[in-house]
């Protein structure tokens, strides 16, 4: 695995692969000629500054430069592509407007020939360069650079695995509240580029849809520095001061439990822990949890600590939803579940209709006895308010801000469950929060539901029904990134389920039928009725 940044040599052009491949006489009356050599087609072109050249194909998208406009800029010759206005440097090829960098060959004069070197930089420094610029498409947000760069990337022999680690270590600090979708997708992502082997489209759509999704949501933020301690490694106290929010204290027994070298797994168990300690930002502490631990253990040892510290922010900095009116029941619950005697199951039907506070209570006096049986019951209670939900809802103008759900709202009851039983099935110590958590949902979400089931439901949720979903999924055909992690976590969170044997009809048609949409979530006119009812409140 190559994971260090690979050192830039000064490439010596006198010890270089000097070709004769034009005269000087070849000018006559041109500023420019093409070379046509082993498949290249360079452009050499005739300045008052000496002569130069460059690959004629424009980086941007192919045209030939050759057609392109001399000028000058601060004393340096510049060629402008006239197709979209990019312009180079014609001495060293970078990109002084646009994007990508061109190719440029030092050139010499012997006599009356004209001498390129075509020497190609070695495998460390051509990787160094693609890095390079991988940073600059991800500091410019510039998404289709990035599949570019990517793609050069792998042409030039590295770790395509480094881009993703790339575009972790450039944006983890420039996240103010930490860990967020795009990095819980890219294990996704991963996950599903390892499918297939022979199709270098979707292999290379799928490092970069991740990439771009992080350039997007870093794009313009200053950093937000973790502190620079480290303490010692206490995991109650670690607990403690997520609880605290207290980002000092928490990062200072992080970077201590790295640099002692605990376990992942005992940094899983702890972040579990946090993660759950509160019904939290809609279940993203939960399944941010399984996410960050799945990418670490592909990526290794230089996205560890960037992930955890993000992980770390975004459980200091979630909204504890347990706290506000429609959830207070949830501690009372968590207290009653430890100690109930436990009885029969209810059946998810048990579940339809009914609030968050009676689904908490029926949850609760369930004890623990069973946690899988009572998972598999919330997990359908939860699977049938995705497939009963109401549309319609997604479209009302007259609601308040706490009604306007969405599609993406309802897919939680479904991801967080599968986070749950991947957490809870290592660390049964966390049973009680994961199922009242899914009790929250099935509350919260049973509110937005219609008495049936609309459309055709499967007759079982077989091992097909997810490969046949991806070509689909990849090719998304989203502009809102968020919308599109959705699409990729949701079945593939239901896929993980049906492999453990929590597969089921109810599942697979919820999952369809976010999938049929509608998934338009911005409501202009819904938005602009709410901030003037809230406005015309203030003081
Ligand atoms: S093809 Fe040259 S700038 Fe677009």
């Amino acid at each position: 695995m190559s994971t260090e940044t690979p050192t830039l040599e000064t490439p010596d052009h006198n010890a270089g692969q000097w070709v004769p491949l034009a005269r000087i006489q070849d000018f006559a009356g041109k500023d420019r000629i093409i070379i046509r050599h082993e498949g290249k087609q360079i452009v050499v072109f005739q300045t008052d500054n000496g002569l130069h050249a460059i690959d004629n194909r424009c980086p941007h998208e192919g045209y030939p430069l050759r057609e392109g406009t001399l000028g000058k800029a601060d004393g340096r010759c510049v060629i402008t592509c006239n197709w979209h206005n990019w312009k180079f440097d014609l001495t060293t090829g970078d990109n002084l407007y646009g994007g990508d960098k061109v190719r440029a060959y030092p050139v010499r004069v012997e006599g009356d020939e004209v001498l390129l070197d075509l020497t190609d930089p070695p495998p460390a420094v051509k990787q160094r360069q693609a890095l390079d610029n991988l940073t600059d498409a991800m500091d410019d947000n510039d998404s289709e650079r990035l599949f570019r760069e990517v793609a050069r990337l792998e042409r030039a022999g590295a770790d395509p695995m480094d881009a993703i680690r790339h575009g972790i270590r450039m944006t983890f600090d420039k996240l103010e509240f930490g860990f967020g979708h795009a990095y819980a997708a890219a294990a996704d992502w991963l996950a599903i580029r390892d499918r297939f082997p022979d199709s270098p489209d979707i292999r290379l759509a799928c490092l970069v849809e991740p990439l771009a999704h992080m350039a997007d949501d870093t794009v313009r933020e200053e950093t937000y520095a973790y502190p620079d301690v480290a303490t010692e490694w206490d995991a109650d106290a670690f607990v403690a001061a997520v609880d605290a929010e207290d980002e000092a204290a928490a990062t200072g027994h992080l970077r201590a439990g790295l640099r002692d070298g605990v376990s992942l797994d005992a940094l899983r168990h702890v972040f579990a822990r946090t993660g759950l300690l509160h019904y939290a930002a809609f279940g993203h502490a939960v399944i941010y949890v399984t996410k960050a631990f799945e990418l670490i253990e592909r990526l290794g040892a230089p996205v560890t600590e960037p992930l955890l510290l993000a992980l770390m922010r975004h459980h200091l900095r979630a909204r504890r939803e347990d706290l506000i009116p429609e959830f207070r029941d949830y501690a009372g619950a968590l207290t009653e579940m430890r100690t109930a005697a436990g009885g029969p199951l209810p059946t998810p039907e048990d579940y339809r209709s009914l609030n968050v506070k009676k689904a908490l209570s029926l949850t609760a006096r369930c004890g623990l006895g069973d946690p899988e049986g009572l998972f598999r019951v919330l997990l359908e209670a939860n699977a049938w308010n995705t497939a009963a939900f109401d549309v319609s809802w997604m479209a009302k103008k007259d609601v308040k801000p706490d009604n306007s759900v969405n599609w993406l709202d309802n897919t939680h009851g479904i991801t967080f469950s599968e986070a749950v039983l991947a957490l809870c099935r290592r660390y049964p110590d966390l049973w009680a929060e994961g199922l009242l958590q899914m009790a929250c949902f099935v509350g919260r979400n049973a509110a937005y539901t219609r008495p049936g089931v609309p459309g055709d439901m499967p007759a079982e949720m077989t091992e097909e029904w997810y490969p046949a979903l991806l070509e689909s999924m990849i090719d998304h055909g989203q502009d809102a990134f968020i919308v599109a992690a959705h699409v990729i976590k949701t079945p593939t969170a239901a896929e993980a389920l049906r492999r453990q044997g929590f597969g089921s009809p109810i599942l697979a048609h919820g999952v369809n039928r976010f999938l049929a949409g509608p998934l338009d979530l911005r409501q202009v006119r819904r938005t602009a009725k709410q901030a003037l009812a809230f406005v015309a409140l203030d003081s």
